[in-house]
C-alpha cells in the first residue's frame, strides 16, 4: 500500500499539496488573466481542481467556455460537483491521477483555445520522499513524458515545475494559454528552461500573489500566465507585476543563458557582463559557532556556551558576519573565530605544538566539532574549517553579505593587526592594499556597478547575491567605462590578482 495513504491528515494533506485557493483569490486571478490576456479560450481545463474554486470563478469571467475539471480527491470532486450545479451545462467533472493520466490524448480531443488554468500542489519531490509518498511522477504509464531530470533539470524539484513544464509540453503547436499559482521561483525555472531552449511565447506575465495572507504560507508566490498564439510577435521576456493592481512592474529576460530580473535595465549597462578578473570568495565555514565564535569580555575571551577560556590569542581572527555587513557602516568586529587551517584540507595535528591551549580546549569540544552534520566534514583532518586559504589572510577585503537587500558593498580593513575573516555568507575579494580596496570598492559601488548587480538580482531569494552574480561583472570593462583603468592602482591590483599569493599573516 502507499505509504501515504497511512499517514496522519496533515500528512496526507501535505502529501497531495493539498491547500484549496479561497474563492477571493481566484476571482482576483480570472479578474486579472481576462484583462491581461490576449486570449479568449473555448475550453478551460483545471487539472487539480480540488473543490472548484478556480474552475468557479473561471466559468464567471468566461462565460463562453466549457471547464473541464479533474482530480484525485473523491470528496473534493462531490463537493465541485455541488458546489457548481448551476454551472452543469457548461461543466464536465471526472476523476483523475493527474500523473498517471495521458495529458497529449487528454487535451487533443478537448476544443482550443484551452486555458489551462488552476493551483498545481505546492510540494516537494524531496518533501515527498519523506512522507513516502508515490504522488509524483514518474511512476507509471510514463510514456510520451520527457524524464524528471530533463524537465527540471535537478532531482530535488516542485511537483508544480513539472506539473505546468508536463501541460506545456503537451500542447506544442497548439493555441493555448496557462495560468497558475505557484511559488515565483518555479515560475522563474520554467521560463529559464524554455528560454535556453531559445523557446519563446507570444504573452508571459506572472503577478505577485500575498501568500501568507491567502495560504498563511511564508512562500513567494505568483500566478503565472504564459500563451502561445501562432498569429503575432513572440519575445522571451515576462512581464512582473508587484500586486493585481499592477502597482509597480518590471520585465524579466534571458541573456547569456542567465536569467534577468530586470531586463531594461540591464540592457543599459550590458557591456558590463562578462568574467571578473579577480575570483569572488565566500567566508569562512565552520559550522560550530558556540565552540569556534567569541567575544571579549574584561580581556577574556567569551565563546557562544558563554565559558570563558583561556585560548592563544594567536589562534583567533576577529570576524564580520553578514548582519555586520549589511550595515550602512561597518563596525569594529564584536566576534572572533579560531582559524584552524590556512588552507582546506590541511593537518591539523600540528597544532597541539603550536597553541596547546587551544588544542586542549577543540579536543574538550571535539564532539560537538565531530558531530558538525554537512558531508564536507567527513573524512578530513581533526577541527577542519572550509572558506579558507590564501585569499581569507590577506590583509584588505572588499565584502557584501549574501542577505544584503541592495548593492552596497565594504572595504574590509585589518583589525587589531589582523586579518578579518567573514563568515560564509558573505562574499568578497581580497587586496594587498588599502588603495587597491578602496578603488575597488570606489568601482563596485558605482551607479553603473548597482545597476548592473540590481538588474540580475532577484531580491525575494533567501540569499539574492551570490559569488555567481558577482563574478559576472567584468571589473576592467567597468574600470573603462568609469576612466579609472589606467589609475596604477587599478594595474596594480590586476597584476597582483595575476600572481599566486603568499599568506599574509600578521
Ligand atoms: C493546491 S490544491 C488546489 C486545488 C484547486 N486547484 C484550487 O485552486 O483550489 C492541489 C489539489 O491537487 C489535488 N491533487 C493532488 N495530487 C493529485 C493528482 N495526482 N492528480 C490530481 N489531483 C491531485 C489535491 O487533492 C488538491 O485538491
Amino acid at each position: 500500500m502507499e505509504r501515504s495513504l497511512t499517514l496522519g491528515k496533515d500528512q496526507r494533506k501535505a502529501a497531495f499539496g493539498d491547500f484549496q485557493t479561497p474563492p477571493s483569490l481566484a476571482r482576483l486571478c480570472c479578474h486579472f488573466l481576462k484583462e491581461m490576456g490576449q486570449l479568449e479560450p473555448a475550453s478551460i481545463v483545471e487539472p487539480t481542481c480540488g473543490v472548484g474554486g478556480f474552475l468557479k470563478a473561471a466559468l464567471e469571467s468566461f462565460p463562453k467556455a466549457h471547464a473541464f475539471g479533474f482530480e484525485i480527491n473523491p470528496k473534493y470532486l462531490s463537493a465541485a460537483r455541488e458546489s457548481l450545479a448551476e454551472y452543469s451545462e457548461r461543466l464536465s467533472l471526472e476523476s483523475c491521477d493527474f500523473f498517471t493520466e495521458d495529458w497529449s490524448e487528454r487535451l487533443k480531443v478537448i476544443p482550443g483555445p484551452i486555458l489551462i488554468l488552476g493551483n498545481p500542489p505546492w510540494v516537494t519531490n524531496a518533501e515527498l520522499t519523506r512522507l513516502g509518498s508515490e504522488n509524483r511522477p514518474g511512476r507509471r504509464n510514463q510514456k510520451k513524458t520527457r524524464g524528471i531530470e530533463a524537465l527540471t533539470g535537478a532531482s530535488n524539484f516542485d511537483i508544480s515545475e513539472w506539473i505546468i513544464k508536463h501541460l506545456v509540453d503537451q500542447l506544442k503547436g497548439r493555441d493555448f494559454q496557462l495560468a497558475m499559482l505557484c511559488k515565483s521561483s518555479v515560475a522563474r525555472k520554467i521560463l529559464a528552461s524554455y528560454w535556453a531552449e531559445d523557446r519563446s511565447f507570444s504573452e508571459a506575465f506572472l503577478s505577485l500573489v500575498d501568500a501568507p495572507k491567502y495560504f498563511g504560507a511564508a512562500v513567494d508566490a505568483c500566478f503565472f500566465c504564459l500563451s502561445s498564439i501562432s498569429q503575432g510577435p513572440k519575445d522571451m521576456t515576462a512581464l512582473v507585476c508587484s500586486d493585481f493592481q499592477r502597482t509597480s512592474e518590471s520585465r524579466i529576460g534571458y541573456s547569456n543563458g542567465r536569467l534577468i530580473a530586470d531586463i531594461e535595465t540591464y540592457k543599459k549597462v550590458e557591456e558590463l557582463a562578462g568574467l571578473s578578473p579577480l575570483k569572488w570568495r565566500s567566508g569562512l565555514k565552520h559550522d560550530c559557532s558556540k565552540v569556534m565564535e567569541f567575544r571579549r569580555e574584561n580581556g577574556q575571551w567569551i565563546n557562544g556556551l558563554n565559558d570563558a577560556v583561556d585560548i592563544e590569542d594567536e589562534a583567533l581572527y576577529p570576524l564580520l558576519k553578514s548582519s555586520d555587513l549589511m550595515k550602512p557602516t561597518l563596525a569594529k568586529p564584536r566576534r572572533f573565530v579560531i582559524v584552524t587551517q590556512q588552507k582546506i584540507g590541511q593537518e591539523t595535528d600540528s597544532l597541539e605544538l603550536k597553541w596547546p591551549k587551544t588544542w586542549a580546549y577543540l579536543n574538550r569540544h571535539g564532539e560537538a566539532l565531530s558531530a558538525r552534520r554537512s558531508s564536507i566534514y567527513k573524512n578530513k583532518p581533526r577541527f577542519s574549517i572550509f572558506g579558507i586559504g590564501d585569499y581569507s589572510f590577506t590583509q584588505w577585503k572588499v565584502a557584501i553579505s549574501g542577505f544584503s537587500a541592495k548593492i552596497h558593498f565594504h572595504v574590509v580593513a585589518p583589525y587589531e593587526k589582523k586579518t578579518v575573516m567573514l563568515d560564509d555568507t558573505c562574499y568578497f575579494l581580497p587586496f594587498l592594499s588599502k588603495v587597491e580596496a578602496e578603488l575597488a570598492c570606489q568601482l563596485l559601488n558605482s551607479q553603473e556597478s548597482i545597476d548592473y548587480y540590481s538588474s540580475l538580482i532577484f531580491w525575494n531569494n533567501k540569499r539574492p547575491v551570490t559569488a555567481a552574480i558577482l563574478g559576472t561583472l567584468d571589473l576592467v570593462k567597468l574600470a573603462e567605462r568609469l576612466g579609472l583603468h589606467e589609475s596604477k592602482a587599478f594595474q596594480g591590483m590586476l597584476a597582483a590578482n595575476r600572481k599566486p599569493q603568499a599568506p599574509q599573516t600578521p
